[in-house]
């Protein structure tokens, strides 16, 4: 509710008009801040009950350009004027939210699963339906374009004449398209949408479906029309391989929430990819955690790393193929993580999406207001959404900030959520309290520490495992790497010991991610790949377990 009221406003000050200042507005739901403005301008925020009739007014002065005032209540409408107090008059204002774009939210198409929208519109009514479901899924867009356009006399609906109504009547009419959905091979789920022109689909849905092979693929129909209902039962022979799902009728202008609920009922094909959930795979180099995203199985860890320094590893990793970032508020340097993905996308052309980075919110005064930290972590980011969010200890208040970040979730602001430093006892008291299972738990792993009681444990559960201190840790790396089973197995594959400790950690279905500032040592952490242990020589490694913890978590 907070949110929209403060949604309000911006559109409020968009309707102003505007030219002399840019304003921008966030809410926390408590407070809204509106910056960029001037010094002689003054922001009118009034409020008004239910019935629209005004219970309040209150003038606000900027300082240093920007007002932070209270958010409403629930049930109160809220609208903001700014007058510029030496002409009194409305100032011109721009606004530029600068929020990070919020992300698709994965309800059915993790990455990986490939959706098209596929929809012809001639009154841009259906066009609409499918803007909609494009936001809420990222899925692909693909217009079905007459080659020849229908003219406006097809509105002229009892006219037999028209070209629409010829051809709703002609079995064979089949209208020419223009151009074709580029690899049509690569989509699993195509959404049909279409106007209903005399009770059934137009007949270039007819061409479209008779111009691919839709074996195997799933296909749920939509529809907008005057009155009549969805009909598609007439299109499933001309895709007898697909797998069709109910069609579903939108009246023009449907809200997202109706569009979203009838999304997350689909019984999609992308529900029984969970099978290969938490499957290391070393083709790609990726995991598939249970929110439905794919993660990189070796990245860069960045605790201890600080300004120029971590802005440089993080870009050296990215540019020598790394494409997962681990970061934590505690580690402090969220800001220079962000800025060194963000220098890397633009110098080395790698996208938002094909990157992923973890932050972590921290035990005490941070999990207490979990809202405000969370959104801080994507604040100093700032690279739009967060990939992965944990917590990073138990805490009084985990429950609460476990919650906060599922709210986050379904914002699309993150995409997956865990845990940091949970072990068998921690997790079977907290699992049964949080609706969204964990995607992955992050523990200290390594060969003097290997938690091969937690580690099945947390596997079994559907839930990822990723180590922290991969080669040891702080004060322990240099004896671990010369560990003389280590270094002999190295040796053996003309590999480094660390490359062996790492590579030991993936065969264990363990997403690895060592730190480093030397880019020698960060491109070699992701020589993972061509080589591979024996079960022998992983038998000698577990051999070398002293249950050693190198830290007190
Ligand atoms: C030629 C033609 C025939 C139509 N026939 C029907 C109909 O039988 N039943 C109905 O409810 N609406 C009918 N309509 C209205 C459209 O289905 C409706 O306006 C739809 O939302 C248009 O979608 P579009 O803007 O994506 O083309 C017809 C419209 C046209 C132009």
């Amino acid at each position: 509710m907070k949110k929209i009221l403060a949604v309000i406003i911006i559109v409020v000050l968009c309707v102003t008009g505007m030219t002399a200042c840019a304003a921008e507005i966030y809410s926390d739901g408590e407070t809204m801040t509106i910056s960029g403005i001037p010094e002689n301008g003054r922001l009118i925020i009034a409020s008004y009950d239910e019935n629209g009739v005004l219970s309040g007014c209150d003038l606000y002065a900027p300082e240093n350009g920007i007002v932070t005032a209270p958010d409403a209540a629930d049930g109160i409408r809220i609208k903001a004027f700014l007058w510029d107090m030496e002409t009194i008059s409305p100032i011109e204002m721009t606004k530029t939210d600068t929020r990070p774009t919020v992300s698709p939210s994965p309800t059915y198409e993790p990455e990986g699963g490939k959706t098209l929208i596929a929809y012809f519109s001639w009154t841009n009514n259906t066009e609409g339906i499918a803007n909609r479901i494009a936001d809420i899924t990222g899925a692909d867009k693909y217009e079905i374009i007459p080659k020849e356009p229908y003219g406006e006399e097809n509105n002229d609906y009892y006219n037999e004449n028209t070209r629409a109504y010829k051809e709703q009547y002609d079995i064979e009419a089949r209208p020419e398209i223009e151009g074709t959905v580029e690899d049509m091979e690569q989509y699993d789920v195509i959404f049909l949408g279409y106007p209903i022109w005399y009770g059934k689909p137009p007949k270039i849905i007819y061409t479209f479906l008779e111009g691919y092979d839709f074996t195997g693929k799933t296909i749920v129909p939509f529809c907008t029309s005057g009155s009549s209902g969805i009909s598609w039962s007439e299109l499933i022979p001309l895709a007898e391989g697909a797998d069709w799902l109910d069609g579903k009728r939108f009246n023009t202008g449907a809200d997202e929430t109706e569009v979203r609920s009838w999304i997350d009922n689909l019984d999609l094909p992308e529900k029984e990819k969970a099978k290969d959930v938490g499957e290391f795979n070393f083709d790609t180099k990726t995991v598939l955690l249970n929110s439905g995203y794919e993660m990189p199985i070796n990245g860069l860890g960045t605790y201890s790393l600080t300004g120029e320094t971590c802005v440089n590893s993080v870009k050296a990793a990215l540019k020598c193929g790394v494409r997962l970032i681990d970061t934590a508020s505690m580690y402090g340097n969220e800001a220079e993580v962000g800025q060194g993905v963000r220098e890397a996308m633009e110098e080395y052309g790698i996208k938002r999406e094909e990157i992923f980075v973890t932050t972590k919110i921290y035990p005490g005064e941070q999990m207490a207001n979990p809202e405000r930290s969370i959104q801080d972590c994507i604040d100093k980011l700032n690279i739009g959404y967060v990939d992965l969010m944990l917590l990073h200890h138990p805490d009084p208040n985990d429950i609460k900030a476990y919650k906060a970040m599922e709210k986050f979730v379904a914002e699309g602001k993150i995409r997956s959520i865990g845990l940091s430093n949970w072990y068998v006892e921690e997790l079977t008291e907290f699992l049964p309290q949080v609706d969204t299972p964990p995607a992955l738990v992050q523990n200290e792993i390594h060969p003097y520490y290997q938690e091969n009681d937690v580690i099945p444990f947390i596997q079994s559960k559907g839930i990822v495992v990723q180590g922290w201190y991969p080669l040891g840790g702080r004060g322990h790396t240099a004896e671990l790497l010369g560990d003389s089973v280590i270094s002999e197995i190295a040796t053996a594959h003309g590999v480094s010991s660390a490359q062996v400790i790492l590579r030991w950690n993936l065969q264990k279905g363990v997403v690895v991610i060592p730190g480093s500032s030397n880019p020698d040592h960060i491109f070699e952490n992701t020589r993972l790949y061509d080589f591979e242990l024996t079960d022998d020589e992983m038998a000698r490694i577990n051999a070398l377990d002293r249950n050693e913890k190198h830290d007190w978590y």
